[in-house]
């Protein structure tokens, strides 16, 4: 009973109504996410995050952790270091010759690991090689017993970067 024009007729008014109500759907959805980004702070871009769908886009956070050692010590407060240093004072001295439970600190920094004549270091310790670096430092005092496996020294480790670094800092400043 319907002709080829009243099909066509309803057909074009389905699919017109189709089209507007998706196009206010699309535009409401806008606005609606910026109104939102706005309202619950400055970050209005979260209304995009769809589009990040990139392997690559993990890899610059990998790298960000790499720590610039050596210009984070070079950055270091050396008064904060002072602080930080009582959670060694207890076992190291720092003049030539101290002795405690620990070797004295006196001028550590560039010396070579285990060699503080007369003190009776782990043989973990005397038989590791090489120097304290900055970097050697700020590896050990993370995790001692991590980076020198079967130490004796009795400290669990610091945490935050920034009070190695200032630490570091300090210990830089102990003899020549
Ligand atoms: C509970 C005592 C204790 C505390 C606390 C402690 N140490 Fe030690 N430390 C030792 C002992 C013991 C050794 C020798 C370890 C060995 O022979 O295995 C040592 C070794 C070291 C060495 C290697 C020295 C060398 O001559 O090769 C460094 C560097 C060092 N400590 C730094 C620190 C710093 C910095 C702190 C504070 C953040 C600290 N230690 C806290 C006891 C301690």
């Amino acid at each position: 009973m319907f002709d080829t024009m009243t099909v066509t007729k309803i057909a074009g008014a389905f699919f017109g109504a189709l089209l507007i109500f998706l196009l206010l759907n699309w535009a409401a959805s806008v606005i609606y996410s910026t109104k939102t980004g706005s309202r619950h702070g400055p970050k209005p871009e979260v209304a995009y995050l769809i589009e990040v769908e990139d392997d690559s886009a993990a890899a610059p956070a990998e790298e960000a952790v790499v720590i610039d050692v050596a210009a984070l010590v070079a950055a270091g407060d050396v008064e904060r270091g002072t602080r930080v240093f009582k959670s060694c004072a207890a076992c190291h001295g720092t003049t030539p010759g101290a002795r405690k439970s620990g070797p004295t600190l006196f001028s550590v920094v560039g010396r070579d690991v285990g060699s503080v004549e007369g003190f009776n270091y782990s043989s973990a310790m005397s038989g590791f090689g090489g120097q304290w670096t900055v970097e050697a430092l700020f590896a050990f005092l993370t995790r001692p017993k991590e980076y020198v496996p079967g130490t004796i020294m009795g400290f669990r480790g610091i945490k935050k970067d920034s009070d190695k670094a200032n630490l570091i800092a300090y210990l830089q400043t102990l003899g020549g």
